[in-house]
């Protein structure tokens, strides 16, 4: 009998199809990558590194020809090696990073992996805080690496920016180790220049080197797709990602560094210079295990995707979109966190927009099958369960083909849902207006068959 778990996976396919994906960290992969995904890489255990010295030297065809010398606990590696070779070139190549650990199974592990390259128990990380649109592993209590590391959050400005005073004022207060710039919902482009400064002068004041990190899981496609500016052309030394987000690849995580690159199984000077063998260890054996190989596969065809010009065409449309987006709902009478975006993503303050929370606007958008979350807003005060805004971006629409025109289509359906939000009050009476969310719906899957899944 056929397993309950491919008739579910059936109808996710379905939902996927029919609906429009608005969570500005999914996306759609390409057939090549699902299959990748999908092979018998996930048989292979794999514990170790496929290591060579001077990475960027090696052109693919070199990889994917010569067996190097690997520092693997397992036999049978001569494919996973050049798959993982191959993944680890086109990531440096990409992101002009002379070193990149391929292996983390999510952005989190690849956090937490820096934080224990680097960092001493009880050190100082400054970091973006939740409420001001850090991620969770920026120091969230809630998290390992909060009970560990002591972590301290700058804000952002009423405008939406980050505060780089606060930011300045902190780090010359506090004995920093680690100073992160990153985020899950923030518009604006930080100025990495800025920061790179700031570290040289914590640096003085502290007498230590202290560790520039991006977390740029979210807008790693547009820097990828060369309209999003690097951290790491601007001296950072880390930057950590996910894959699964506007890069489009694979559900996973990523870390590139700047330094030395050489073999892990000497425990090197704890220095920044040698970051990338430090990471090394901390990935393996330091938090995880055996390397998911078939997804690594999957980052590699992703990477080798986001290597082509077609990459800079999706990234450039990814922005196009949003700033479309944003201007069509600020016409609509929302207000918007930081006034606009740009990057992939929109933050809309419910409350001050049509004076209902974003719980409820999550739930009706879902009703038509628009997906998007509720999300906290700077101003927030511990609302997470009913917070004042939601979240959305253009990434998934964008992959799909979504132009201008179809945007003003989705913003207007999105002012026809917030009348009705309105008018029902609760997310219990929502139902009585069930007629007029089913119609929306309606528009809404005919419009996402015509802009079919990718890999479907
Ligand atoms: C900035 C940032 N870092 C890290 C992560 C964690 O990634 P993952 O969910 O793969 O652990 C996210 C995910 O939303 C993120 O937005």
């Amino acid at each position: 009998m056929k397993d309950l778990v491919l008739d579910l996976i059936e109808n996710e396919k379905k939902r996927q199809s029919e609906g429009l994906e608005l969570i500005p960290s999914e996306n759609y992969v390409s057939r090549p990558v699902l299959e990748a995904m999908g092979s018998v890489l996930t048989n292979k255990y794999s514990e170790g590194y496929p290591y060579f010295d001077g990475i960027n030297e090696w052109d693919e065809a070199k990889i994917a020809n010569e067996i190097l010398p690997n520092y693997r606990y397992y036999g049978g590696q001569e494919n996973v090696d050049r798959i993982e070779r191959l993944a680890i070139d086109r990531a440096c190549r990409l992101f002009h990073a002379d070193h990149a650990n391929v292996q983390p199974h999510s952005g989190a592990q690849a956090n937490n992996a820096v934080y224990f390259a680097w960092l001493e128990p009880g050190d100082t990380v400054l970091g973006m805080s939740l409420p001001a649109g850090g991620h969770l592993t920026h120091g969230a209590k809630v998290t390992l690496s909060a009970h560990i590391y002591n972590f301290v959050g700058y804000g952002v400005t009423e405008d939406g920016d980050i505060d780089y005073e606060d930011m300045e004022q902190k780090a010359l207060s506090e004995d920093v180790k680690l100073i992160l710039i990153g985020y899950s919902a923030f518009m604006k482009i930080p100025d990495f220049k800025r920061v790179a400064e700031l570290r040289k002068k914590a640096e003085e004041k502290w007498g230590h080197e202290i560790l520039l990190m991006a977390d740029m899981a979210h807008v790693a496609g547009l820097i990828a797709g060369g309209i999003h500016p690097n951290p790491l052309d601007f001296g950072f030394d880390v930057m950590t990602t996910t894959t699964h987000k506007t890069l489009r690849g694979p559900r996973g995580g990523l870390i590139m560094s700047k330094g030395n690159v050489a073999s892990p199984l000497k425990k090197p000077e704890k220095s920044l210079a040698n970051i990338p063998i430090l990471i090394d260890r901390a990935v393996f054996p330091g938090t995880q295990g055996g390397p998911l190989e078939h997804v690594i596969a999957a980052k590699a065809v992703a990477f080798g995707e986001a290597l082509k010009p077609e990459f800079k065409t999706y990234a450039e449309n990814i922005v196009k979109n949003a700033k479309t987006l944003a201007e069509e709902l600020a016409k609509y009478g929302f207000v918007l966190q930081g006034g606009g975006t740009e990057n992939h993503l929109v933050l809309v303050n419910c409350k001050a927009s049509f004076g209902f929370d974003g719980k409820i606007y999550e739930k009706a958008l879902d009703m038509t099958g628009l997906t998007l979350n509720a999300n906290a807003l700077p101003t927030d005060k511990g609302g997470a369960f009913r917070p004042s805004g939601v979240r959305l971006g253009t990434p998934a629409i964008t992959t799909r083909g979504f132009s201008t025109t179809e945007i003003k289509k989705l913003a207007a359906w999105m002012k026809d849902v917030a009348d009705i939000c309105k008018k029902a009050g609760s997310e219990e009476k929502l139902n009585d207006y069930a007629e007029e969310l089913t119609k929306i719906r309606q528009g809404v899957r005919e419009l996402s068959l015509k802009f079919p899944i990718p890999s479907i």
